[in-house]
Parts: structure tokens; C-alpha cells; sequence
């Protein structure tokens, strides 16, 4: 289901982190696994969200492109990371054998490393965004990414196996591990564009409640989906009995719970002043999607 408003987004991103991919050929086969990770699969929604915010900000789709694909790139090693055995085992990722089924582990490991790097290198790089801004979306894109971001959030994941967790600690694990990123990518034209700094504090808090919405959104179509749609392991969250929206909740009162958070965004959104069609069209394919 590519929707048409996205498809200009998603063709954009594709072409821009296969530039910066396939500009590191070696060495062989690191290069490869790393292209292999990123590269023909996954919806796109992050750097969509931050085309889309920049957009709403008036600002250039170019300014936003070191932004997009460094978030995308830390979105794809923290894909590689999760499917390892070590992590949640699954073998399938993007309707494709997961990297390290394909690389062995050790290759997909430093995979997972190297694409980290690559992205704060792509963002240090940019010379289209003055230092400051450079500067100021890599201490919010590390501290997404980190111990109080993303790789917190997985460490919560894991130690909540097992365990009935409890409603607020379920809603700060998923607020980590995957809207940390989530929020930062909603939140990043306001840091490219430095004037419109204020916008940050409107757009954080947008992203940040749609972030969570999305991992609700994961955790019920692991439970409902199939895997041939989700191009991953249904029933992955239940067979490692991880916490879950479902888990705790059942799968109608997280459907519920659901619809609640997207309720919110919505207002957040329209509070925000930056209402445009196309972010009100992302949140809306985001609630709705099947994968
Ligand atoms: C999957 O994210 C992992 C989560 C954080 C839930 P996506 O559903 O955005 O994965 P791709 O990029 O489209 O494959
Ligand atoms: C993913 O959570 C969080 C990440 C940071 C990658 P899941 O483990 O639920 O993601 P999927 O379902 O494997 O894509
Ligand atoms: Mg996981
Ligand atoms: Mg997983
Ligand atoms: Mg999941």
C-alpha cells in the first residue's frame, strides 16, 4: 500500500541513501551487508517525517537530505541489531532473509557499527547546513539513538521478557526504543532551520506521541498480521513472550488505546500550526497501515 502523498518522499530517500551507500564499495563484504540492510525495503516513514516537517517549515527538501538519510541509517543498523540471535532471532526482515542469515553474525554486528557511524559522518559532512545546525541534530540524533533513546529502550525490551510489565513502563520502553527516533525525525526541520527553533518544542511533542502510536501499531500487527505482509516473523512478540501493548492489554483494548494516541496526535498536530496535508495524510497511513 504506497500511498500516492508518499511515494515523491520515498523515491527521494531511495535514491539518496543509495548515493551515499554505494559510495563506500569497500571493503567487501561489509559494503555489501551494509547496502543490503538499507537498501530496497522498509516503508521510509522516518525520513518521510522529516521531509515532511521540513516541508511544513518551508524549508528545502536539500537541507533535510543529510538529515533524512542519517536517520534512516541508524533506523536500518537498529533493524540489523534486533533481528540478531543474541536479540529477538528472527530470521526474516523486509520480506528478505535478515542480514545476519545472510552475512553470518559477526559481519552483521559491524554492519549495524559501521552504519551508526555513517550516519553522524553524513550529517557532519553536510556543507549545505551551517556548523551550529550540523551540530545540534547530531546531539539530538545520538541522544535518540542512545542509552536515553533508542538502545535504552532495547535494553528495556529485553529485560521485559517474561515479565508482565506495567502500563507506564511498557509506554517508556516503546517511547524509547522507537519514538526516540521517531520524535527526533518530526522534530528536525526546526533544527535545520535554526530561526524556527521555537517550532522544536510543537514538533517534539507531535512526534513523540506518534512514535508510540506506531509501536502500539507493531506490537498488534505482530499479533494480527501475517508474515507474508509484514515481510517479518508474525507472532515473533509471542513467542518470546515479550511485553507488549497486546500482551498486557489484550489485542481490543490496545486497538482501543490506539485509536486514543492517534486521537491526540492529531490535536498535537493542529496545535502545532503546522497542519499540512501531506503530515496529516503520514499520520493517517501510519495508523492505518497492515506492516
Ligand atoms: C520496524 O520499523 C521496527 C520498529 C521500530 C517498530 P518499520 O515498520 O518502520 O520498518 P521498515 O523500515 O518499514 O522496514
Ligand atoms: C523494534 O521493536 C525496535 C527497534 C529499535 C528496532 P521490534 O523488535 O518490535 O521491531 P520488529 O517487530 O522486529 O520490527
Ligand atoms: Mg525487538
Ligand atoms: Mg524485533
Ligand atoms: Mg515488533
Amino acid at each position: 500500500m504506497t500511498a500516492e502523498f508518499l511515494a515523491p518522499f520515498q523515491n527521494r530517500i531511495e535514491v539518496k541513501l543509495a548515493q551515499r551507500l554505494n559510495a563506500f564499495d569497500q571493503p567487501k563484504p561489509l559494503s555489501d551487508a551494509m547496502a543490503y540492510a538499507c537498501l530496497g525495503g522498509g516503508k521510509r516513514l522516518r525520513a518521510a517525517l522529516v521531509y515532511l516537517s521540513a516541508e511544513a517549515l518551508g524549508l528545502n527538501l536539500d537541507q533535510a537530505d543529510s538529515t533524512a538519510i542519517a536517520v534512516e541509517l541508524i533506523h536500518g543498523y537498529s533493524l540489523i541489531h534486533d533481528d540478531l540471535p543474541a536479540m529477538d532471532d528472527d530470521p526474516l526482515r523486509r520480506g528478505k532473509p535478515s542480514t545476519h542469515i545472510e552475512f553470518g553474525d559477526a559481519l552483521a554486528i559491524l554492519a549495524g557499527d559501521a552504519l551508526q557511524a555513517l550516519a553522524f559522518q553524513t550529517l557532519a559532512e553536510d556543507t549545505r547546513l551551517n556548523p551550529e545546525a550540523r551540530l545540534r541534530l547530531i546531539q539530538a540524533l545520538s541522544g535518540a539513538s542512545g542509552i536515553n533513546g533508542m538502545v535504552g529502550g532495547q535494553v528495556r525490551d529485553m529485560t521485559g521478557e517474561h515479565q508482565a510489565l506495567n502500563l507506564s513502563d511498557l509506554t517508556e520502553m516503546h517511547a524509547l526504543k522507537t519514538g526516540a527516533l521517531i520524535e527526533f525525525s518530526a522534530a528536525s526541520g526546526a533544527m535545520i532551520d535554526g530561526n524556527q527553533s521555537n517550532r522544536e518544542g510543537a514538533l517534539r511533542h507531535f512526534g513523540a506521541k506518534l512514535g508510540l502510536a506506531f509501536q502500539v501499531q507493531d506490537d498488534i500487527l505482530d499479533e494480527t498480521s501475517s508474515t507474508e505482509t509484514l515481510g517479518k516473523q508474525q507472532g515473533s512478540d509471542r513467542a518470546q513472550a515479550k511485553s507488549t501493548f497486546v500482551s498486557l492489554l489484550g489485542l481490543e483494548a490496545a486497538q482501543e488505546h490506539l485509536a486514543d494516541l492517534i486521537a491526540t496526535v492529531l490535536s498535537l498536530l493542529k496545535q502545532s500550526q503546522l497542519e499540512t496535508d501531506n503530515l496529516l495524510a503520514l499520520v493517517h497511513y501510519m495508523a492505518e497501515r497492515k506492516y
